[in-house]
């Protein structure tokens, strides 16, 4: 995920069954607080892991989701434990790579969100844009913001103050299905549907100017 020789590394963990994947040992309850809490079984918060976005997930999206992961065939590959430098993390705890102790942030006993039916409602792209995560990278309004990783370009202003103002429904899926970026995750987009790209975008065109 991250690597750089004086502030350290974080690797993302191999989530697999296979050998040095944390897949073989993970409980279904040990998968819910990962994904949902950002807290690992040793009771750590986890570093970079979105999870203040996946604890929007629906009971059955979330469900669907780890059903997938213990499915995953195993892999055989060994990771290291995050490990940061001392100046790294000074700039940690100065907020230079972000919000990325997702843990600190996540109202833990709070009551569950409502859950939205899927549909080609604004409020089902609501849904798409908080669990996907477009707000970690572009900020809370979606008005701009810091990507975690600190060799990233800032996040663009996706509200109606910014570049999209110019864009069309079309030009966005155009976007999604043929943009490449180190950082901007198009890739992970490709993958949705067409139904859920323009509910995303009908989401994104209802945001004022910030
Ligand atoms: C991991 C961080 C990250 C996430 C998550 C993310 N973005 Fe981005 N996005 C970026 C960065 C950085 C850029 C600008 C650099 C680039 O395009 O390579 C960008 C660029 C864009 C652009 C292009 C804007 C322009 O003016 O060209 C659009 C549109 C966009 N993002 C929409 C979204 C939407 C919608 C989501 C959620 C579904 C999302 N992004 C999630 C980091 C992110």
């Amino acid at each position: 995920m991250f690597e750089d020789p004086s502030l350290g590394h974080i690797d993302a963990p191999n989530l697999t069954p296979g050998k040095g994947g944390i897949g073989k040992d993970y409980t279904d309850a040990d998968w819910v607080r990962s994904l949902r809490h950002g807290v690992g079984p040793d009771g750590k918060p986890l570093l970079v892991m979105p999870s203040a976005d996946f604890y929007n997930l629906s009971d059955q999206d979330l469900g669907d989701i780890i059903a997938a992961l213990k499915s995953l065939p195993p892999v055989d590959k060994e990771m290291q434990d995050p490990a940061l430098t001392p100046l790294g993390q000074v700039l940690l705890s100065a907020g230079a790579f972000g919000d990325i102790i997702d843990a600190e942030r996540i109202d833990h006993n709070g009551p569950r969100p409502t859950p939205v039916a899927p549909g080609a409602t604004a409020a089902y792209g609501d849904y798409l844009v908080r669990t996907v995560g477009c707000r970690t990278c572009h900020g809370a309004n979606l008005s701009g913001g810091k990507d975690p990783d600190p060799k990233a370009p800032p996040a663009p202003n996706l509200t109606q103050s910014g570049d999209l103002r110019n864009w069309s429904e079309a030009d966005f899926l155009t976007a999604a299905r043929t943009r490449k970026s180190e950082f901007m995750p198009w890739k992970d987009l490709s993958r949705m549907t067409d139904d859920e790209l323009k509910v995303i975008w009908l989401y994104l065109q209802s945001q004022s100017k910030r």
